[in-house]
Parts: C-alpha cells; structure tokens; sequence
C-alpha cells in the first residue's frame, strides 16, 4: 500500500482484538518514530508502552477505546513548534501503522492522564497531552460507529472552502500543481473532525494558515501538513518550509502559521 493509499483509507480505530502488537509491527514502529523529522522545532517526546491489563491496571480512556493494549504517550512542549511537531512526527507513525494493518486513534482529550503516567518522566517543559492506541482492529462495536456519526468522521470540508487563489477570495482549482497534495492535507483527521487547515497558494508557494477551533488546532495543522508533505515527497517534489516575513493578510479570523515553497 501506497502513502497516498493510506492517507485515503486511513481511519480512527477504537475497538481493538485484544491482542499486543508483534515484536516485528514494534520494531519497525519504533523505527519510525526514531527516524521522523520536522521542519519545525519544539520538543516532543514519543513513547509506546504495553500495558498488561490482566495485572488489572487500567489505562483509562473513559471507554472510549476498547481492547487496546498498546499505546503511543506524546509529551509535548506547551509552545506552536511543538504542537506541530507532534502532528507532523506522529502523524507519519499512524501512516505506517496503517501500512502494516495496524489501527490508530489520536486521543487529546478522552482519556486520563495519571493512568497512563505510571511515574513516567518527560524532558523540561513537556506533558502528557496525547495518547494513541495501537493495534489489530475488532469489528466495529456500535459505540464506535455511534462516535464517528456524532463527529461526522466521514465527511470533510470541500476543497473549495479551504483552499484559495493568492487573495482568499478565489478558491484555488483543485489542478493546481499543489492540488494533490492539499487534496490529501483534507483528508487528514483532526480533533473532533474540526478541519482547522487553510491554505493560499501564490506562484511557487503555500501559505498555511489554520481557523482556531480549540487546544489541539496546531496539533491538527501538523497533521494536515504531514499529508501534503507526504504527498510532495511521493511525487518527488522537493520544497521548503519557512516563516514568511510577509504571509498574505488573512481577511478573517484565520491564524498563520508556516509556508511551504516549491524547488
Ligand atoms: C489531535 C486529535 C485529537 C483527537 N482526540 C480524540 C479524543 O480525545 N477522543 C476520540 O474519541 N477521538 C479523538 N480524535 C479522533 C477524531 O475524532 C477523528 O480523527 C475525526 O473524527 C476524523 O475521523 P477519522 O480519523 O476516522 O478520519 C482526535 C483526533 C486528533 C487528530
């Protein structure tokens, strides 16, 4: 399966089979999260961690995920560049997993820190702030499908709405030659589905800007980014990120956040 494959079928999984992941899917997990990089600095730290449920230690996810024994901790600095790199770095860990067959679900807000923590030490400045189970899906249990109806997990913006030509007035033409790769920034998940990631192309570059719609928008604007720059490698482009001295005013509430220019 391709990148493009995965961020296409790629969904969050709650209920799990109940079984640990294999020391292979760990390894190469491992792997991943050793090797991915970001643009953007701050400090993340990435931890997976089994948790033996037959001892009756429970990680708390307020039931929201079931069956789950692995899971990912994120502690992340309280600063924009850590919230994006966390979305960006994790981000391509939950692209592999769902290459090997593995199901994911970034949790920022349903589960109970002190459960996970089990006196663990984070670098200065970071805490606990995302978990993310990992595993072999179940079938999915009627919770779990009452959930993504509630959050309309399915849908996503249009393109149109998100994506504009230079003035924030003309919505871009999904031919553009960034067209594939924002396509595919729109299908990234985002704290309850909130789709916070807008962008203005001008010539050569993308300016990214985000709608704040709650704690975790940064974080979701990592993750978005991580799908277009995905797709940009896929396709062999080879651009740069930057802080634009000057980025495109926006006309509304939008915040900017990073620029992206083509070689
Ligand atoms: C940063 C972030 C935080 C999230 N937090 C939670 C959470 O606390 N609980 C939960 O059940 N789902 C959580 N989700 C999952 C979203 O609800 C889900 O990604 C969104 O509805 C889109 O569905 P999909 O991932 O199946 O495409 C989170 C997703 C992201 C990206």
């Amino acid at each position: 399966m391709d990148i493009l494959e995965a961020i296409k079928e790629r969904r969050s999984v709650r209920n799990f089979d109940g079984n640990s992941l294999s020391e292979n899917s760990r390894k190469i997990l491992l792997n991943i999260v050793e090797h991915s990089t970001s643009p953007f600095g701050g400090s993340v730290t990435i931890r997976l961690k089994k948790f033996d449920i037959k001892d009756g230690y429970k990680p708390s996810t307020y039931d929201m995920i079931k069956g789950a024994t692995d899971f990912f901790m994120l502690g992340i600095g309280n600063d924009e560049a850590s919230s994006l790199t966390a979305g960006f770095r994790f981000e391509q860990v939950v692209l592999k997993a769902w290459q090997l067959g593995l199901g994911t679900c970034w949790i920022a807000a349903t589960f109970k820190g002190s459960t996970f923590e089990d006196g663990n030490i984070w670098p200065e400045g970071e805490k606990l702030r995302v978990i993310c189970p990992v595993g072999t899906a179940a079938k999915q249990s009627l919770m779990e499908k009452v959930t993504r109806l509630s959050l309309g997990s399915k849908k996503r913006r249009p393109f149109t709405e998100l994506f504009y030509d230079r003035d924030f007035e003309h919505p871009l033409s999904p031919k553009n030659r960034f067209g594939l790769a924002l396509e595919m920034m729109r299908l990234a998940p985002s704290s309850t589905n909130s789709q916070p990631w807008r962008a203005v192309v001008a010539d050569d570059t993308v300016h990214f800007y985000y709608k704040p719609q709650s704690k975790s928008s940064v974080l979701d604007c990592g993750i978005g980014i991580c799908h277009f720059h995905e797709t940009e490698k896929y396709q062999s482009h080879n651009g740069k990120f930057f802080k634009a001295t000057y980025p495109p005013v926006s006309h509304e509430s939008w915040k900017y956040i990073y620029s992206y220019k083509s070689n």
